[in-house]
């Protein structure tokens, strides 16, 4: 079954920029898949748009088309015939964004031929890659959602990025609901704090109000102890700290606008480590900024002697197997975000969570904060058993997946 035609289009992303869908055409149907986009990205992404949106549709249909038409939908040759076509390590020719929009719209495609779910088919994909095989009983994946927050995501609202909430509950559909209330109770919180003051939400849907760090830490607790009197289940309180975002280059120093605080290094890391402590956090991202391997390997460490907390790197890694490798062979993190348009095709992505589960590395699979309805990291979290999807808790582009998880956990 041959690839008949690749139609791509600009459409709108949750912040209201433009971006680009996919469809690829066969005789079984139409495969389609968007590509989302980042604002705390990483220095080391794939390069999402080299060129404006409209040349890269322009670009699709008139010649990459061709190139792929009358090809089977094969995933690891087309995307192996794409890196060659782009011809640089970061699509800064093809683009990052369309690079994974077709990635993910040709998976689709194979999985349609091959008459299985999209999660079976990335499953079979990453076996591939695997020392051991994965093999998918039930949906393991719980939702990480972003409650409250700021960084570069909402001006004016706390230095650390996101404060995020994940319930393990008996059922994803549980835990997504679960998150919903802590949302809500999040809301209730701000308004008492701040009465007869507007209240707004960031990119992601985290509510954004004028507070240091520690009081948003101390509100995301309360409300998640608070919900949990209802549930018998764990809540825990996570973050991404995207401390690249407030790290000056050239002092060295961690600036924290909203307390005033200047950290070097050491002084960020028993930070963290008091945070991971006081908070009983299960999860803190890019702690430190982007390229401080060295640093990581320090808070892993002796983060390690706390408890149970995953060490992960966003920024860090990019989702790029060999900024992974380095992180291991240093001991940098314990966890690492997965995102697909940070590497640009599909099979990029599943080496990296291969290599990443290989070496008992955590894989969090994750939405970006300009988002589309796209679902496709659903069916990503399920094929890598994933113990979390950080994808938002309210808006159309996140419950788009969050929804998705749900029909995937009665289908299998
Ligand atoms: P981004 O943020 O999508 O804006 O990069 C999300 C994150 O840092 O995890
Ligand atoms: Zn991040």
């Amino acid at each position: 079954m041959a690839i008949k035609k690749i139609k791509a289009r600009k459409v709108v992303d949750s912040r209201g920029n433009p971006t680009i869908e996919v469809d690829v055409i066969t005789d079984k149907g139409i495969s389609r898949a968007a590509a989302p986009s980042g604002a705390s990205t990483g220095e080391a992404e794939a390069n999402a748009f080299p060129e404006s949106v409209d040349f890269h549709v322009r670009n699709i249909n008139n010649k990459i088309s061709k190139n792929l038409t009358g090809l089977e939908p094969d995933l690891l040759r087309i995307d192996r015939l794409f890196r060659d076509l782009d011809g640089t390590d970061n699509f800064s020719k093809i683009g990052g964004n369309p690079a994974v929009a077709i990635s993910m719209a040709v998976a689709k495609a194979e999985a349609l031929d091959k008459g299985i779910p999209l999660w079976k088919y990335l499953n079979k994909i990453l076996n591939k890659f695997l020392k051991k095989e994965l093999s998918v009983e039930s949906v393991v994946t719980r939702p990480l959602g972003n409650v409250l927050g700021g960084g570069a995501h909402a001006v004016g609202g706390t230095d650390i990025q996101e404060f995020l909430v994940c319930s393990r509950g008996e059922t994803v559909s549980d835990s997504i609901f679960t998150n919903a209330k802590v949302h809500g109770m999040v809301k209730e919180k701000l308004k008492k704090k701040f009465p007869g003051f507007a209240i707004g939400k960031g990119d992601e849907g985290g509510w954004v109000a004028h507070i240091t760090d520690e009081e948003a830490l101390e509100l995301v607790k309360i409300s998640c102890d608070e919900v949990s009197a209802d549930v018998d289940f764990e809540i825990r309180v996570n973050l991404d700290i995207a401390a690249s975002s407030f790290y000056n280059k050239d002092s060295g120093y961690y600036e924290y606008k909203n307390s005033g605080d200047k950290l070097d290094t050491d002084s960020q890391i028993d930070f963290i480590l008091e945070l991971i402590k006081n908070y009983n956090l299960y999860f803190v991202e890019d702690a430190l900024e982007e390229n401080d391997y060295e640093g990581f390997a320090k808070l892993t460490g002796k983060a390690k002697k706390l408890k149970d907390c995953l060490i992960c790197g966003d920024d860090l890694f990019v989702t790029n197997e060999k900024r992974l490798k380095k992180g291991i062979a240093r001991g940098a993190c314990n966890s690492i975000l997965i995102k697909p348009n940070q590497i640009g095709t599909m099979s990029d992505t599943l080496r990296t969570v291969a290599l990443a589960i290989n070496n008992n590395y955590v894989p969090v699979v994750s939405h970006r904060s300009g988002e589309t309805t796209d679902e496709t990291i659903a069916h990503l979290a399920v094929a890598s058993c994933a113990p979390m999807i950080k994808t938002g808790v309210v808006g159309g582009e996140r419950i788009a997946k969050l929804n998705e998880l749900i029909r995937l956990e009665e289908s299998i």
